[in-house]
């Protein structure tokens, strides 16, 4: 079945315990790191993940929206991440390469992510040893934009590549899925959908996660 990650992004700040709290149904927690360079807009660093790790037993799903992420995969693992994504467009590929070694040096699971401009094929140089790809479906940066329906042929062309090279690599989707767009992004082959407004903005959360897997 498919796993859903409510993204934080759309959580109430001062109130984050509580509200990681409303999304205990959910497989996954997924948090946005954004650093104003990367993407236009700041969000949470290093000590938010820190603090999270202490209130919670959720596998914490943490995407990386920072320019040059080798420079922060020791701090962000010794964090509590469980899973780090880090952005192909984000440095030299040497460099990215360099990031997922130190992810599993710490034994944190390692992930690829891909903005819409980024072809499916970029995944190639590391599908092997990837445990998941994340596919945008927005522009990153921010929570509560429209889905765009052109990226389901990205996904698919990651699923593909995926079930030839890497088969229990996971494909996560991020960006826009509501209850319309995720039997799409299913469909098309994604096992993670995260879900900030459309978990976050419903009247129950715990309803708006099931209605996600089904
Ligand atoms: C956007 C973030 C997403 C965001 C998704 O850059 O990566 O995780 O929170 O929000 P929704 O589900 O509202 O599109
Ligand atoms: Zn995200």
């Amino acid at each position: 079945m498919v796993k859903v990650a409510p993204s934080i992004l759309s959580a109430d700040f001062c109130n984050l315990e509580r509200d990681i709290g409303r999304v205990s149904a959910a497989d996954w927690l997924h948090v946005d790191v954004m650093d104003g360079m990367f993407v236009p807009n700041l969000t949470v660093g290093v000590p938010v993940v820190a603090s999270i790790r202490k209130h919670t037993d959720m596998f914490l799903d943490v995407h990386l929206m920072i320019d040059k992420p080798a420079r922060y995969i020791d701090a962000f693992c010794k964090a509590g991440a469980d899973l780090l994504s880090v952005h192909l467009e984000a440095d030299h590929p040497t460099r990215i390469a360099d990031a997922l070694r130190a992810m599993a040096a710490n034994g944190v699971k390692k992930a690829v992510a891909l903005r819409p401009i980024t072809s499916a094929k970029a995944i190639l140089p590391y599908i092997e040893e990837l445990d998941m790809v994340l596919v945008m479906t927005v522009e990153p940066g921010f929570g509560g934009q429209k889905f765009m329906e052109g990226q389901l042929d990205t996904i698919r062309e990651v699923r593909a590549l995926i079930d030839r090279y890497n088969p229990a690599c996971e494909l996560e989707v991020d960006g826009g899925v509501n209850a319309r767009t995720a039997p799409l992004v299913i469909e098309a082959g994604a096992t993670v959908l995260v879900a900030g407004s459309a978990v976050y903005g419903a009247d129950d959360p715990a309803k708006a996660i099931e209605a996600l897997r089904r």
